[in-house]
């Protein structure tokens, strides 16, 4: 794979340093029960880049930022015109997250480079590492929301009036963010990349099941999130009879139960979640005037993807109820399909440094999506304790974490090594 004259990055992977990096991330925004809030654009987030930032710049590597403040650290290469190759992940975090979803990503991204460059390794394309902004989209809706724009799937304008649920606006969290964790570099939307490759743990319970260490991803579901907002009247509850009320909260119920049953499907492949709800006012005694929940629904198959996810908005007209329903499709994504060159690369370098490995198709979503119709796009995955994610209890062993990096150490130096 290193042609011959390469030497091999991976034995120079400091697990100490990559482990002490991702309990120091994980104090900011640590929450009671071991786990971690640092949601997109806000004070913590600020923070965990000024972090990174500093690891960085004290091994010389230059930050950059594009209009939606994905953030860029770059490891200079020999020909500084050639597009460069790129890997990372995101900071942020779900509202009771892990200390390794996302951040897993970043840090194997960072150790990466500084192992090339304990080594004096040079490549002949730079390596950028990413910080994509806002992947999770709990806070600011659609999750990927940094890539999205990155890759014109999401207009940037959209993107920075979405408001959070104190009317907060992206554009507003972003400048404080930006100010909180300078940097002199300004990046263009969607500049040529080589090549993209990300590191993430599985977040789900087949690498640990099959006593695998690396997997080595072949794609990425499909994936649509609409926001359903029901507006009825709100009315006394006491005193109000049934064929008068336009209750938004019985309509969503209504919406909500026939959506499970259009969704049920005897091969569970189908995945649908009411993660989010708000009801309005949201008083015991009061008919609700207003209810708001979220859909996300995901398939590996682009054809259920369609016409599953088109019968959204009709079902929940039909069970209106009386009330005035907007339904909103806040993001889409085809089914991805990953570079079998890479995921090739991932297999050969897994077999030589001699770690089980097998292929596997991602359930969860990655930023990585939006770079596979662009470049050739791998994932390396690690396993992590009992497949569980989005919890504050994530967790994932040092030896996994320095596995999957010593994997994309390899595949990285490879990747920016190669010819036009
Ligand atoms: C990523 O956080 C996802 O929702 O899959
Ligand atoms: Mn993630
Ligand atoms: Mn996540």
């Amino acid at each position: 794979m290193s042609g011959g004259e390469t030497i091999s990055p991976a034995s120079a992977v400091d697990v100490d340093r990559l482990w002490r990096r991702h309990m120091e991330l994980a104090q900011i925004g640590a929450t009671a029960r071991g786990g971690v809030n640092r949601q997109a654009l806000s004070p913590e987030d600020g923070m965990a880049r000024v972090m990174l930032l500093g690891w960085a710049q004290a091994r010389g590597f230059a930050g950059s930022v594009d209009p939606i403040g994905n953030l860029f650290i770059r490891r200079p290469g020999r020909d500084r015109a050639a597009a460069p190759v790129v890997t990372g992940s995101h900071l942020d975090t779900q509202p009771t997250g892990g200390k390794f979803d996302g951040t897993y990503g970043v840090l194997a991204g960072l150790e990466a480079l500084e192992a090339m460059s304990d080594l004096g390794l040079a490549t002949r394309r730079p390596i950028d590492l990413v910080v994509w902004t806002n992947e999770e989209g709990s806070r600011f809706r659609p999750t990927t929301m940094g890539s999205a724009v990155f890759a014109g799937a999401l207009q940037l304008e959209r993107a920075l009036s979405t408001t959070d649920a104190a009317g907060i606006s992206v554009r507003d969290a972003l400048a404080r963010t930006l100010s909180a964790a300078r940097v002199e570099g300004r990046r263009p939307l969607g500049f040529p990349i080589a090549a993209y490759v990300e590191a993430h743990i599985e977040q789900g319970p087949i690498l640990e099941a099959t006593q695998n260490i690396i997997g080595a991803v072949t794609g990425i579901q499909g994936l649509r999130w609409f926001t359903i907002e029901v507006l009825g009247q709100a009315a006394h509850a006491g005193t109000t009879p049934r064929h008068k009320r336009r209750d938004a909260f019985s309509a969503a119920v209504g919406m909500i139960a026939a959506l499970e049953r259009l969704m049920l499907d005897d091969t569970d492949r189908v995945r649908f979640t009411v993660g989010h709800i708000e009801v309005a006012p949201n008083s015991p005694n009061t008919i609700p005037a207003r209810a708001v929940f979220t859909i996300d629904f995901r398939h590996p198959d682009a054809m259920a993807l369609a016409s599953l996810g088109d019968q959204v908005g009709a079902i929940c007209r039909c069970n209106a109820k009386g009330c005035t329903v907007n339904v909103r499709e806040t993001i889409r994504s085809e089914p991805a399909t990953f570079s079998p060159e890479i995921v090739s690369s991932i297999t050969t370098a897994a077999r030589r440094l001699g770690l089980p490995h097998m292929d596997i198709a991602s359930g969860a979503t990655h930023d990585a999506k939006f770079m596979a119709g662009r470049c050739p796009t791998g994932m390396i995955f690690i396993p992590c304790r009992d497949g569980l994610s989005h919890v504050e209890e994530e967790e994932a062993s040092p030896e996994h974490v320095s596995a999957g990096t010593r994997v994309l150490s390899e595949i990285l130096i490879e990747l920016a090594n190669s010819a036009d």
